[in-house]
C-alpha cells in the first residue's frame, strides 16, 4: 500500500518514464547508499560504520570516531597517533581568519560567525579546489581541526578577550575547552565533552548533511559544501534546537514554573517543545539516553540538581501527553550549560563535532558521485500570455 505521505506526482513524467514519487520533506525517501551510519528509528539504535553508539561513547574518543568515519575502520594505536598529529598540525587559524572574526560584530549569531569564517578559510587553503581524494582528506582534517579554534576565538573576541593560541598536544576536546576558557580543563570536563563530540559526529542524511552532499554532488569544493551544511544546522528544527532547550530550562528556573504545567501550556498553545521529536526516531534517541545519564551525574556533582529534575519532568510530560521522546538536543543543552558554556555556543559545538561527519559524507559522495537533483511538482498556472508592461 502506498505511504499516505508519498504520492505519484503528476508533474509531467513522460510515457515510459518511471513515475515521479512525491514526499513532502522527502520523508521516507532513500536518496543514496551510505556506509557511514545506520539508524533504526523504531528500536532507537544508532550505528557508526558498524559500531553501536553506546559502545563508541564508552570506549572511543572523538579522534578515533573521526578516523573511523573518514577511513571506514577504527584506528590502531599508530593510526590514531598519526591522525592526532595531523589534527594538531592544522589547529592554528590563518591570521586573516582572526581578522575576519575581529571584524564580526560582537552580537553576531555565533553560527553566522562560524559560517562566514569557515567559508573564508577556503581563501587561505591552496588545496581548496583540488578535488583529488588525498587533498579532500587533508581538507577534512583541516576543517575539523580549525572549527574549534574559530568558535573559541569568536567567543573570546566578543567578550573583549584575546584569542588563545591552540595547544600543541592534547585532544580536540581538551584543546577546545582550553582555547575557550584560557585554562586547561580537568579530566572529567574533558571526557564529558569528548563523549558529546562522539555522540554528535554523524547521523545519516539529516538536513545539514544532505545539504552538504547536494552541494558536494555538483562537484563544488569541500568548503562550499560544509558552509552550506553549517547554514542548515543553524535552524531551530535541526541543531539550533539545543539553544532553544536551554532558553526553556532557564525560563522555568527563572520563573519558578512547574515544568509539567509549563509544557502542557505550550502543547495547549500548539507550540513545539524543542529537543523533542525526530523525523526518524519514533522512540528515545539513544544519544539522549547517554546524555541523560551525563546530566544526572553532572547535576549531582555540581549541586545543580534542578537541570536534571526539570528535564526529567519535561520528558515524562511529553511521553504521557504526546508520546514524543527526547532527541540529542534535549539533554546536551544541560550538559554544556553545566560545563560553563554559553547557550548560544551549543549549536556551533554541534557543528564542531559534525564537521567530521559532514566531511566523511563528502569523501563518500565523491567516491561515486551522482548529481542530486529532485523535481518539484508544478502547481502554478499555465497558458498565461505576457501582456505589455503598461497593461499589467
Ligand atoms: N513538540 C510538540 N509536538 C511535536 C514535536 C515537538 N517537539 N515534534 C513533533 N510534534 C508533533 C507535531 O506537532 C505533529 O503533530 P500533529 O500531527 O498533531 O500536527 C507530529 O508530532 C508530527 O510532527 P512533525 O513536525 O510533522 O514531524 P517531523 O518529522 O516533520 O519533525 C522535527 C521532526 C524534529 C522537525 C520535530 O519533531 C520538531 O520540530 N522538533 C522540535 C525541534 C527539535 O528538537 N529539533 C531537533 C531535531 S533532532 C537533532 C537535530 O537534528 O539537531
Amino acid at each position: 500500500m502506498q505511504d499516505p505521505l508519498t504520492k505519484v506526482a503528476g508533474d509531467g513524467s513522460k510515457a515510459g518514464e518511471a513515475p515521479v514519487v512525491k514526499a513532502r520533506g522527502l520523508e521516507g525517501v532513500v536518496a543514496l547508499d551510505s556506509e557511514l551510519s545506520f539508524i533504526d528509528g523504531q528500536q532507537g539504535t544508532l550505528i557508526y560504520r558498524g559500531y553501536d553508539i553506546f559502545d563508541l561513547a564508552e570506549h572511543t574518543s572523538f579522534e578515533e570516531v573521526a578516523y573511523l568515519l573518514w577511513n571506514g575502520s577504527l584506528p590502531n594505536q599508530q593510526q590514531l597517533d598519526e591522525v592526532k598529529v595531523q589534527l594538531r598540525a592544522e589547529r592554528t587559524l590563518p591570521p586573516m581568519i582572526l581578522d575576519v572574526l575581529r571584524a564580526t560584530p560582537e552580537d553576531a549569531n555565533p553560527m553566522a560567525a562560524l559560517r562566514t569564517a569557515v567559508s573564508a578559510l577556503a581563501h587561505f587553503d591552496g588545496e581548496a579546489d583540488d578535488m583529488s581524494p588525498e587533498a579532500n582528506y587533508r581538507k577534512a582534517v583541516r576543517l575539523t581541526a580549525r572549527t574549534p579554534a574559530i568558535i573559541a576565538a569568536f567567543d573570546r573576541l566578543r567578550k573583549g578577550q584575546e584569542p588563545v593560541a591552540p595547544l600543541r598536544d592534547g585532544s580536540t576536546a581538551h584543546n577546545f575547552l582550553y582555547m575557550l576558557n584560557g585554562e586547561e580543563p580537568g579530566p572529567q570536563a574533558e571526557r564529558t565533552f569528548d563523549v558529546c563530540l562522539v555522540l554528535h559526529a554523524e547521523h545519516g542524511l539529516n538536513a545539514s548533511t544532505f545539504a552538504g552532499r547536494v552541494i558536494g554532488a555538483t562537484l563544488s569544493d569541500m568548503y562550499s559544501a560544509v558552509t552550506g551544511a553549517i547554514g542548515g544546522l543553524k535552524g531551530p528544527l535541526h541543531g539550533g534546537a539545543n539553544i532553544e532547550v536551554m532558553k526553556m530550562l532557564l525560563e522555568i528556573d527563572r520563573t519558578g514554573a512547574d515544568p509539567a504545567d509549563f509544557i502542557r501550556k505550550k502543547l495547549a498553545n500548539k507550540e513545539k517543545v524543542m529537543g523533542f521529536g525526530h523525523r526518524v526516531y519514533k522512540t528515545v534517541d539513544p544519544r539522549a539516553t547517554i546524555l541523560r545519564e551525563m546530566v544526572e551525574e553532572l547535576s549531582e556533582e555540581r549541586d545543580a540538581r534542578q537541570w536534571y529534575d526539570y528535564s526529567t519532568a519535561i520528558m515524562e510530560t511529553m511521553a504521557s501527553e504526546k508520546s514524543i521522546y527526547p532527541n540529542v538536543d534535549f539533554f546536551s543543552a544541560s550538559v554544556y550549560y553545566m560545563l560553563g558554556i554559553d547557550p548560544d555556543l551549543f549549536t556551533p559545538i554541534f557543528a564542531l563535532s559534525r564537521m567530521s561527519g559532514w566531511t566523511a559524507h563528502l569523501l563518500e559522495q565523491w567516491k561515486e558521485n551522482r548529481l542530486i537533483r529532485p523535481r518539484a511538482e508544478y502547481v502554478g498556472p499555465r497558458d498565461l500570455k505576457v501582456r505589455p508592461i503598461e497593461q499589467r
